[in-house]
Order: structure tokens, then C-alpha cells, then sequence
């Protein structure tokens, strides 16, 4: 595996003001949502507790502050924009991050195993995605893609199909294949490694 991660459960996390920046307190106190509280504050301390131990930059000198028009935020160490690829996620309670040293560009995406329904299933993957019906296969199949889709740093904002995943082998089409070209058509790996029993975890690197 050619990233760290680190997973912190929610129901233990400090208190924000021990790890949090000014910046980053601003911000939280405009999150209203005590789920939403929680996953921003665990999703900063797992990646904080990451770079601290790579960059040795104290935690409050560590920030990850959203960006205006993306989801992905950005990650400042001693005040300047750093490099270094990373991801947050969160789902049922945990919050994990990731960061890697010896790729460009890296995704993950954490979720619970859960039934859905046939119609999630048919708007979500594609055919050919479809290699297993199982709940487990699905989920996971669903955190390859969302790690893929942190990875190019799109968000929702590609459609459904436009990233597949058919066995392990990652695929693009349409405006995901155009962000991936401008990206450098890095060669991505796609892991499933397990990290929480009852969840799946994907993480998406590349280089
Ligand atoms: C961005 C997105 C991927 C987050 O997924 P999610 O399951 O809702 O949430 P997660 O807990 O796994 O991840 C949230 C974290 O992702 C990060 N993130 C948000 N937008 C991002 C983006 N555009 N790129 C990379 N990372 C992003 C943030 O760090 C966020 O945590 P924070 O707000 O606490 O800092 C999701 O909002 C989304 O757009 N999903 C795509 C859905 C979809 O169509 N999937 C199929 C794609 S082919």
C-alpha cells in the first residue's frame, strides 16, 4: 500500500479548539449539524495526526480549509499550500484520512455495508460493473468510485457512468476521461483493503 491512513472513531475525538486553527474554527462554528460537526472535526484530526507525523508542523499549523467553488478542500502546512496528495472521508461513526508520499494524486472513500435498492443500483453502475449483486460487492464497488472521483477531484459533479471500476481495473469516459487526461493519464491503482468490520474501504492512487 503506498499510502497511510488513519481512522478515528467519532465518539472520541478532542475537543476541536486543541487541534484546530483559527481559520479552521471560523469554520466550523458556521457548521450547524452536530453528524456534519463531528465527521468535519474527526476527517481534520486523522489527516492532521498524518501530516504532523510526516511534516512535524504542529497540529494547529496544519489546516485544511474548503475551497470556494470545490468540495475538495486544501491543505496548508505552516501557512503555505502544501502538495502533499490527500483524502478525508467519513461514514457511520468513523472518519479516516489518507496521505501518500509516493504518488500524485490519491482518493478514499469509507462506507458501511447497507441493502439498496435495485434502482440505486441501476442509476449508480454501469453494466459491466456489475460482475456481483451482493450488498458487500456493491458497497464496495461504490467506495472504488467515489475514491476515484476524489482522486480526479470532481465530486459529483461527473456522471454516474463516467467512472467504472470492472474488476479492480479503473475506466474513463466522458468528462472524467477529460479530467484524467489533464491530470497527466496517471496510472492508478485501485486498493480494497479492510479497515473496520461491516465496512468497505477503497483507496484510489496515482501516478
Ligand atoms: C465529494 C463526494 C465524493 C464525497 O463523498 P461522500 O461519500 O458524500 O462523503 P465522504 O465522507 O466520503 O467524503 C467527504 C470528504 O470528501 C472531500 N471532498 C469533498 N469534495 C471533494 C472533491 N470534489 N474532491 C475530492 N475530495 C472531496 C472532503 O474532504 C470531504 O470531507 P470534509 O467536507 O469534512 O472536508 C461526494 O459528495 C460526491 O460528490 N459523490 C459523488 C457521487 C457519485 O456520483 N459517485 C459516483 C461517481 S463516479
Amino acid at each position: 500500500m503506498s499510502a497511510k491512513i488513519e481512522l478515528v472513531d467519532l465518539t472520541n475525538l478532542p475537543s476541536g479548539e486543541t487541534f484546530l486553527s483559527e481559520r479552521e474554527q471560523a469554520f466550523f462554528q458556521t457548521l450547524q449539524l452536530s453528524k456534519r460537526r463531528k465527521e468535519w472535526l474527526g476527517g481534520r484530526f486523522a489527516l492532521k495526526t498524518l501530516v504532523h507525523a510526516e511534516t512535524g508542523a504542529p497540529a494547529t499549523e496544519i489546516e485544511v480549509l474548503p475551497q470556494k467553488n470545490s468540495g475538495k478542500p486544501l491543505l496548508y502546512v505552516r501557512g503555505k499550500i502544501s502538495t502533499l496528495p490527500f483524502s478525508i472521508t467519513h461514514s457511520n461513526g468513523y472518519a479516516a484520512a489518507a496521505i501518500t508520499t509516493d504518488a500524485w494524486y490519491i482518493g478514499i472513500d469509507l462506507e458501511k455495508v447497507t441493502h439498496r435498492m435495485d434502482s440505486w443500483k441501476k442509476d449508480f453502475f454501469h453494466p459491466s460493473e456489475l460482475v456481483a449483486q451482493d450488498d458487500a460487492f456493491l458497497t464496495s464497488l461504490w467506495t472504488q468510485k467515489e475514491a476515484v472521483a476524489k482522486l480526479l477531484g470532481t465530486g459529483l459533479t461527473i456522471g454516474s457512468f463516467d467512472v467504472r471500476c470492472v474488476e479492480g481495473e479503473v475506466q474513463f469516459f466522458n468528462r472524467a476521461l477529460e479530467i484524467y487526461k489533464q491530470l497527466g493519464s496517471p496510472d492508478i491503482t485501485l486498493q480494497t483493503p479492510s479497515l473496520i468490520d461491516e465496512f468497505e474501504f477503497s483507496v484510489a492512487t496515482g501516478k
